[in-house]
């Protein structure tokens, strides 16, 4: 199937909006359909475009896999409880981390958390409420970057040949496949979401675990959570596209109270952007990238070194994994 993309300038967001309502009623018929939603402006906008579709008949999940940012299952429950959608959350961190064991390639760790979602948790879903489609936000450049072979994103299934249906059981339904990140928020705005996730920077379906290099253990991951917090509340008023915290596999000798340490290291990285396809990095000021490390350092146990890179996009991708 060819994608024909929806460019910002030509997006009517509120006669993109009537269109896909009618496409989604019109698919599901009178069934059931279910959807994950992560807080991301992509899976929140199929979130409320689904929920005006089908009301009731769309059943909400937030799937709890244990590799996302601190207090987030919680907070996107009730900021979509107010908006009148109820989320059922679903704990599934011993599957995620038990595929993840042992793993260390970066592709290995993508697929695995792709079968996980798709096939064992939704699987399963779908299965328990005999649900014929899964509805999800995947985008022009989720498509266009898989489909290059940059990187497998987790949730590009059919543009790689994959039958859904006869793999998982079930069908998708793609509402806003033909827009790239802006045009997404554009449609976010009209639909009333609030700008806390209109213009939420975004993040990445595998989640922390596309920022830790090496083994994905729930050790490893409180680290590159507890930095995550660090640097979003140091780098949220900049303005800039992402930013994120990175583990290394490395670890590298350093010096406590006088005596060696051997320890983490922790790379920073925070992106200018438009749409994630190119991008360089923000021209932070020293103090910022000295209190980030300041804090890193005495506030995550076990990081040593924390360093910022000054790489674009090419050649570097935004996320590490
Ligand atoms: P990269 O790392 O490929 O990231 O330069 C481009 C943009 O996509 C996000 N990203 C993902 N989003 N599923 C997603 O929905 C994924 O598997 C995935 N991997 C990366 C990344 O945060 C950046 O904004």
């Amino acid at each position: 199937m060819k994608i024909e993309e929806i460019k910002l300038e030509d997006l009517q967001p509120q006669k993109f909006i009537e269109e896909k309502v009618k496409e989604i009623s019109s698919v599901a018929g009178d069934g059931l359909v279910i959807n994950a939603l992560s807080g991301g402006v992509d899976s929140s906008t199929v979130t409320m475009l689904g929920h005006r579709a089908l009301g009731d008949r769309l059943k909400t999940y937030f799937i709890e896999n244990g590799i996302m940012r601190r207090g987030e299952p919680q907070m996107v429950v009730s900021l979509f409880k107010k908006l009148g959608v109820s989320v059922e959350m679903v704990d599934a961190k011993n599957e995620f981390f038990n595929a993840l064991k042992g793993l260390t390639g970066p592709e290995q760790k993508r697929e695995a958390i792709t079968q996980v979602f798709y096939k064992d948790v939704f699987g399963r879903l779908v299965k328990e409420s005999g649900v014929k489609y899964l509805l999800q936000g995947s985008n022009y450049t989720d498509v266009e970057e898989t489909v290059a072979g940059v990187k497998r994103q987790h949730n590009i299934l059919e543009q790689l040949g994959i039958d859904t249906q006869q793999q998982y059981g079930y069908k998708v339904i793609e509402p806003i496949i033909q827009l790239r990140k802006p045009a997404v928020r554009e449609v976010a705005k009209t639909l009333g979401l609030p700008e806390q996730i209109y213009n939420r920077p975004p993040f990445p379906g595998p989640a922390l675990a596309a920022r830790i290099i090496g083994e994905v253990t729930q050790k490893r991951v409180e680290v590159v959570r507890a930095a995550t917090k660090i640097v979003e509340e140091e780098l949220s008023d900049t303005g800039a596209f992402q930013y994120m915290a990175i583990l290394h596999q490395d670890k590298v000798t350093g010096v406590r109270d006088g005596k060696r340490d051997y320890g983490l290291q922790i790379e920073l990285r925070c992106w200018e952007s438009k749409d994630a396809v190119t991008g360089s990095p923000t021209r932070l000021s020293y103090e910022a990238l000295e209190k980030l490390a300041e804090r890193i350092t005495t506030e995550v146990p076990g990081v040593v070194s924390v360093t910022y890179n000054v790489t674009k996009k090419p050649p570097s991708t935004i996320e590490a994994v």
